[in-house]
């Protein structure tokens, strides 16, 4: 079936945009199924550099249609404000190519003040969010409590809506002895998004499901990765939604079918941001050359936050996991040009617990905190790789070590990346 799915598998920021640029260019829909404007997708052309929340990268090829799916949590003013910059940038955004689902989730103010008063009151346990109502709004969706996109097409019933939802956030924030909102100034913003968005607010499941039968192409875009999945994930370290594979089919509200390709984009090097287990995080000078400096925007500082990311060791143990958890049949590696120039290069195939050496996380990822990781050391490579384009041209202490890494994860790498720029993708031929 034509269904291609891009996964992050790892802690998120593993460089998907740029993967999901290069293949929605042969991709007729392009579809972002879970979380909401937590997420930054980065990608660069030429020059410009996008930066994306909310909307799939895709979008930036003319020739897609773009879908924001049923199992998002979208806040409308970080929508338009993206569809603004979009549109600043020269790409058409209309409602002939942009659909958002009637029944994903709103995130509002109140929901973005009750992530940062329960972060704030978690004190040392704090999860390290990225403060965008994203864990408030998916559990006012499971409560049954949450306002969807829909809401917004009837300006009435959005006002009572909207009231309620305010006073009932109001009674949790005093609680948490945080302000409270002005339900009204709140109202009154809702109500000019209504206006703007409500050409774009549509049936996606059954759009996506027409063109699914066209035999039209689709590319479904996952926000945050493998390691930060609700049920996957380094719980309670993770965001509130189903960022693996098997999301697609309920955040897009379509059945169950076949998949092309499900390609896992992994980092060289492992990178997380906010709190949680991270076996193989390094400190000190290695660290600060594998985050950069900040200056680039490809160094490793969030997105979304702007905060300095956790750097470390790549790790092989839950490279493989991810393979597993998501069914990934290729992996798209990136930024292998950040290791030239290291003399020696560590990857984690195992780990050390309780006097054993386990080859997978011992049940499941929920003693990660406590397991020390077993390294093979590998030869690194003083050759500049960024202009690389052939798998076979890259030096031989570079092929080594992305071939034991293929072996210890368990799926071929089909892409290497060697810098930002869109032509900087080596096609492995694996
Ligand atoms: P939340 O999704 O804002 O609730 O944050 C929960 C956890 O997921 C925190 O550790 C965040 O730093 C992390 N997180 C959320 N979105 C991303 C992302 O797009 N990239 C990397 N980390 C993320």
């Amino acid at each position: 079936m034509p269904i291609d799915i891009v996964i992050g598998a790892q802690w998120g920021d593993e460089g998907k945009g740029r993967i999901v640029d290069l293949l929605s260019a042969a991709t007729a829909m392009v579809a972002r199924f879970n979380g909401g404007d937590n997420a930054g997708h980065t990608v660069t052309i030429g020059k410009d550099t996008y930066k994306l929340h909310l909307i799939p990268s895709g979008i930036i090829h003319d020739h897609t249609q773009a879908f924001l799916g049923t199992g998002m949590v979208i806040n409308p003013e970080s929508l338009l404000k993206e569809m603004d910059m979009l549109r600043r940038a020269g790409v058409i955004v209309d409602s002939g190519r942009l659909h958002i689902s009637h029944a994903a989730h709103l995130i509002t103010p109140g929901l973005k003040a009750l992530d940062a008063a329960q972060e704030a009151a978690l004190k040392e346990g704090r999860i390290g969010t990225t403060g965008r109502g994203i864990g408030p709004a998916y559990t006012a969706k499971a409560s049954r409590s949450g306002l969807r996109m829909e809401d917004m097409l009837d300006k009435q019933a959005l006002q009572h809506k909207l009231n309620a939802h305010i006073a009932q956030v109001n009674e949790r924030l005093t609680a948490l002895g945080a302000p409270a909102l002005d339900a009204g100034a709140i109202a009154a913003d809702f109500d000019r998004y209504a206006a703007e968005l409500t050409p774009y607010i549509t049936d996606t499941a059954a759009m996506i499901s027409d063109g699914l039968e066209a035999r039209q192409r689709l590319l479904a875009e996952g926000a945050q990765g493998t390691l930060l999945d609700i049920d996957c994930g380094t719980y309670p370290f993770v965001t509130s939604s189903t960022c693996t594979a098997a999301g697609v089919f309920s955040g897009l509200g379509i059945g169950l079918q076949p998949v092309e390709q499900v390609i896992g984009i992994v980092k060289a090097f492992q990178t997380r941001v906010g709190g949680g287990p991270f076996p193989t995080e390094l400190s000190g000078e290695l660290a600060g050359r594998l985050r950069g400096t900040g200056e680039n925007p490809w160094d490793e500082f969030g997105t979304t936050t702007g905060r300095p990311r956790r750097v470390g060791w790549l790790d092989g143990v839950l490279l493989r996991y991810a393979v597993r958890a998501n069914g990934l049949n290729a992996l798209a590696l990136t930024k292998l040009d950040i290791l030239s120039g290291l003399p020696t290069l560590r990857l984690c195939i195992a780990y050390r617990l309780d006097g054993q050496v386990y080859a997978r996380p011992p049940f499941g990822i929920s003693r990660l905190a406590e397991c020390e990781p077993v390294y093979e050391d590998f030869a690194g490579w003083e050759m500049d790789v960024q202009n690389i384009r052939r798998f076979d041209a890259l030096p031989g202490a570079a092929r080594t070590y992305l071939q034991r890494i293929e072996e210890i994860g368990g799926a071929p790498i089909r892409w290497v990346s060697v810098g930002p720029e869109r032509e900087q993708v080596i096609e492995t031929g694996h």
